[in-house]
């Protein structure tokens, strides 16, 4: 199952990805900005886009944040063409499915994926892989359009039936607690509208800290302290 909707999206990105900037010009824009405003970017941060697609959001962060070390990921060869020529050095950019990043574990400040999570065929495995190479506290952005609008939902009925790479398009509530469910904690969603039809939903959250172990004697090792441990 998973397999099939990945070809079927990477099938559709191969014909697109020349004309994906112009066809979605206004949207990208639009949904960018959103995500960007909501991004708390600090000078040096090592930051992933995962599904990062022709490397539109990681040109806007290098531009605003020159000194961050950017990585992009996506299963479509082709966009990442795109993203390179785009980018050319300002940017690592490797093929991977978003449930299989090629990264050491804690390796990033920030890890954002937008316009392409409705597309994750395992998208708990996604989030588990997304908190893994997150450094403890690490901050995750993940905007999309939302199921809780009208014209959304309307827009998803066509696409079930007409676009096999179409996958889900989740309401906020439902994409809080697969969040939260992957482990994150302070997770916040909000919704907005970038015209009459697109209504999206930017979701953040942050990886919860390193705990302190203990070392219990006699135990044979340390253990995790409980998270909400009483004082003594
Ligand atoms: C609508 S485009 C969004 C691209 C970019 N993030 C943006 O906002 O313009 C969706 C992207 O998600 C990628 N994608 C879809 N499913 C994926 C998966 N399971 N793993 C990695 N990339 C995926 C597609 O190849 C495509 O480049």
């Amino acid at each position: 199952m998973s397999e099939k909707s990945e070809d079927a999206v990477a099938r559709e990105y191969r014909k697109l990805a020349e004309r994906y900037d112009e066809k979605w010009a206004f949207y990208v824009e639009a949904t960018l900005r959103e995500t960007l405003s909501r991004m708390d970017l600090r000078q040096g941060d090592r930051i992933l886009d995962v599904a990062c697609g022709t490397g539109a959001l990681l040109q806007m962060i290098s531009a605003l944040n020159p000194r961050a070390t950017l990585f992009g990921t996506d299963l479509s060869p082709e966009m990442l063409g795109v993203a390179q020529s785009r980018l050319g050095s300002a940017a690592e950019l490797r093929i991977a499915r978003a449930d299989k990043l090629p990264f050491d574990s804690g390796s990033f400040d920030t890890v954002v994926t937008t316009n392409a999570f409705h597309f994750f065929p395992l998208p708990g495995p996604a989030l588990g892989e997304m908190s893994r190479v997150l450094k403890p506290n690490g901050r995750l952005v993940i905007t999309d359009w939302c199921h809780d609008f009208l014209a959304c939902r309307i827009c998803e009925r066509y696409l079930r039936v007409f676009n096999r790479a179409h996958r889900r398009v989740y309401g906020s509530t439902e994409c809080r607690l697969l969040v939260e469910t992957a482990g994150f904690e302070n997770v916040e969603v909000e919704r907005y509208k970038i015209n009459w039809l697109w209504g999206m939903m930017t979701v953040r959250g942050s990886k919860p800290p390193r705990r302190p172990r203990l070392t219990i004697p006699g135990s044979g090792g340390p253990a995790e302290l409980p998270p909400r441990c009483p004082p003594r």
